[in-house]
């Protein structure tokens, strides 16, 4: 029975360009959407900008343009960005719609109707010269606990301190410098609290999904839900006074919505949107008791808002709530978070640029599990993982077979006759063709379950068991020998099947790579269960490179594109560290004597008896060193595993009470600490630095 599926992933702001953060949750999103449609149940994707709130009238403002031109802009954008990676929405939109106006409004009418609102007069900083009140983020001023100069009003980068904007000293609005005055203002407010004994239960419930009972959150979800509970839940303000670009609350003149009740009512308007286009039935998805599910995939930041007040809302208003919320975690780039001045804050425009979306799209599959756990972009290893899983192996069977079905028997498959027992390579080819196809149902759980990395590597250990077989039988020998033609048509016949159902199962990852082979077998679009039968004395086209394999050098092109100099904009800090003076000139030559070079630590050990020394084992290109660093107070061992640094490799070995010390490592410290080098991400042992 085909299941009725919508999901959705969260609105990007409209004031922002997609970067790869935003790409591990859209391409999770449609690898799972792809999966449903491929497996035959009728599931539709909604998504849309989220487009308003005070920083997008401001930026508009900034620009010179209206805020509408400004979030049609940002649309067009975001479209180009995800259609650029195959991540294809039934319907993209924006919450600053008819739809999304009239549902926010009537679920406001109906939440009230029940009681859950309420309003009272808060008292906020006021900017009198821009005469409007200030969000905590658009008031800056000195940090109430260090005295940090330019922080903003709910917390410190400095000393990290919390506070309120009314505690900054010498306070300043952000947008026009003017000094804030502290006003009085009506806001209204969701009664949040008023639906705990609902939430505790919802949260903690299962639903019945395809036959087989499905928690609505992931383990960790849950467990937040509870440090929430105790903390109590507090009454929501869903109002801001104009000037606010949104929708102005419909028996409150001059009050607007606030950006978060509208945002995920955008997920309904986007719906009802496409349901009006092509004619579904939008009711039978969102009543009280729908036989649709719904899910909702978000980045754990913002599970307040999709498993608190989002469900609270649509049961107070009458409607279904969601069948799970589908959160996952950040991402980071070699170990780090994204950051501007690295050039790893990589927008999807350049990414698309200079590298193939599918490389990006295999590789995060690869490494997303159903967890909240942070997905790492290691860029080495990005192109290794690739290369040699896409290109070295999957791609390799069917371009090492398909010239020989061309040239040699004239593009036709065979017509099976490895169907028949008595043929003598049979064994091997049905016990080959039980495992592929046998892991259809497996693949498919996982898949479901959004386990993508434990499939994907299911589907490298299927493509690995191909390529011994082709190791085995060698077609490229067969081919020499007339007598083997027959052997060379049925092996060759068999591998084009055995890429195909490897393809059928990696359709969802890659579904551009996957038109392109349904193209190059002239069949029509895979179905999942299309794996179950094989494709016998069938007419291929000629084969044509199907994937490139990624050039490190492309990549380091994207990294050095995305490098923005900030110092420009951001305030350097008044350091809380002592510099000491530059020393005397050295010439070149002098430098030059030093040999510094790239270093890999191999090994990191504790000194026994010394409580400063970790002994370092580095591997510099072509040779080991050990050396004693008086690291320890910054570092423990196993931190330093693994990681490249810097080494003087022609200092004289000095031998030590613990041992001889055959170099030194760099680092950087003195009163504010203690930091060892990294060169950037490329460098390999024993380089020279320079
Ligand atoms: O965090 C964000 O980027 C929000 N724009 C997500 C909104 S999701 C939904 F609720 F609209
Ligand atoms: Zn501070």
């Amino acid at each position: 029975m085909p299941r009725k599926i919508l999901v959705t992933s969260a609105l990007p702001y409209a004031n922002g360009a997609i970067h790869l953060g935003h790409m591990v949750e859209h391409i999770q999103t449609d690898i799972w959407v792809r999966f449903q449609k491929q497996r035959g149940h009728i599931c539709h994707s909604v998504c849309a900008d989220d487009t308003h709130g005070a920083p997008i009238m401001l930026r508009a403002e900034k620009l010179g343009i209206t805020p509408e031109s400004l979030i049609a802009q940002s649309q067009r954008d975001h479209m180009r960005d995800f259609a650029g990676f195959h991540v294809s929405y039934d319907n993209y939109y924006s919450t600053n719609s008819p739809e999304n106006k009239q549902f926010a409004g009537e679920i406001y009418k109906k939440l009230k109707a029940d009681g859950k609102i309420a309003n009272r007069s808060i008292s906020q900083l006021y900017d009198p010269q821009k005469n409007m009140f200030l969000a905590d983020r658009f008031v800056k001023g000195e940090c109430p606990k260090c005295a940090a100069k330019d922080q903003y009003g709910d917390n410190c980068e400095v000393c990290s301190a919390t506070y309120s904007p009314t505690e900054l000293k010498n306070a300043y609005s952000a947008i026009s410098g003017a000094t804030p005055e502290l006003r009085e203002s009506e806001h209204y407010f969701f009664k949040l609290g008023d639906c705990e004994e609902f939430l505790k239960v919802w949260t903690k419930e299962s639903t019945l999904v395809d036959g087989k009972q499905r928690p609505r959150l992931q383990a960790e979800a849950s467990n937040k839900m509870q440090e929430w509970f105790e903390a109590g839940l507090s009454d929501w303000d869903i109002s801001r006074d104009a000037p606010y670009f949104g929708f102005e609350i419909p028996d409150a003149p001059g009050k607007y919505f606030y950006v978060w009740l509208d945002a995920p009512v955008g997920y309904m308007a986007s719906h009802k949107n496409l349901c009006d286009r092509l004619g579904l039935d939008f009711d039978s998805y969102w009543k009280k008791d729908s036989d649709a599910e719904l899910y909702h995939f978000i980045g754990k930041d913002i599970l307040y808002f999709h498993a608190l007040f989002w469900p609270a809302m649509l049961e107070y208003a009458g409607y279904r709530t969601p069948t799970a919320i589908n959160a996952h975690g950040f991402l980071t780039v070699d170990g780090a978070k994204m950051s501007k001045s690295r050039g790893t804050f990589i927008t999807a425009e350049s990414y698309l640029k200079h590298l193939n979306p599918e490389w990006l799209r295999y590789y995060f599959a690869a490494k997303l599990g159903s967890g909240v756990d942070d997905l790492d972009l290691n860029l080495e290893d990005f192109s290794a993982r690739v290369n040699s899983d896409l290109i070295g192996k999957y791609v390799n069977i069917a371009s090492r077979a398909a010239g020989f079905i061309s040239k040699r028997f004239e593009g036709r498959l065979h017509d099976g006759i490895f169907t028949a027992s008595d043929y003598p390579l049979m064994d091997r080819i049905i016990a080959l063709q039980r495992q592929l196809q046998g892991a259809g149902d497996k693949l498919a759980a996982l898949f479901e379950a959004r386990e993508y990395g434990r499939a994907i590597r299911e589907i490298m250990a299927l493509t690995d068991e191909v390529n011994q077989y082709v190791d085995s039988m060698k077609p490229w020998a067969m081919a020499k020998d007339p007598e083997q033609s027959l052997h060379l048509h049925v092996v060759c016949s068999f591998l084009i099947n055995a890429f195909r159902i490897l393809t059928i199962y990696l359709k969802p990852v890659l579904p551009k790579l996957a038109a392109d082979v349904e193209q190059f077998l002239n069949v029509a679009p895979f179905t999942w269960n299309d794996a179950q039968v094989l494709l016998l004395d069938h007419t291929i086209e000629t084969y044509q490179h199907l994937m490139t394999r990624i050039d490190p050098k492309d990549i380091a092109a994207m990294v050095e594109e995305n490098k923005q100099n900030l110092e420009a904009t951001t305030p350097v800090a008044k350091p809380d560290y002592e510099i000491p003076p530059i020393t005397e000139t050295i010439s070149i030559d002098d430098f030059m004597k030093i040999d510094l070079r790239v270093a890999m630590i191999t090994e990191a050990k504790a000194v026994e008896g010394a409580d400063k020394l970790v002994s370092l084992t580095l591997d510099i290109g072509n040779e080991t060193r050990h050396v004693f660093a008086g690291i320890k107070a910054a570092y423990k061992p196993e931190e330093l595993q693994g990681r490249m640094t810097v080494m003087v490799a022609n200092l004289a070995p000095r031998k030590m009470k613990f041992g001889v010390s055959e170099g030194m490592v760099l680092a950087a410290g003195g009163d504010g600490g203690l930091y060892i080098l990294s060169p950037d991400t490329g460098a390999k042992p024993g380089m020279r630095v320079k």
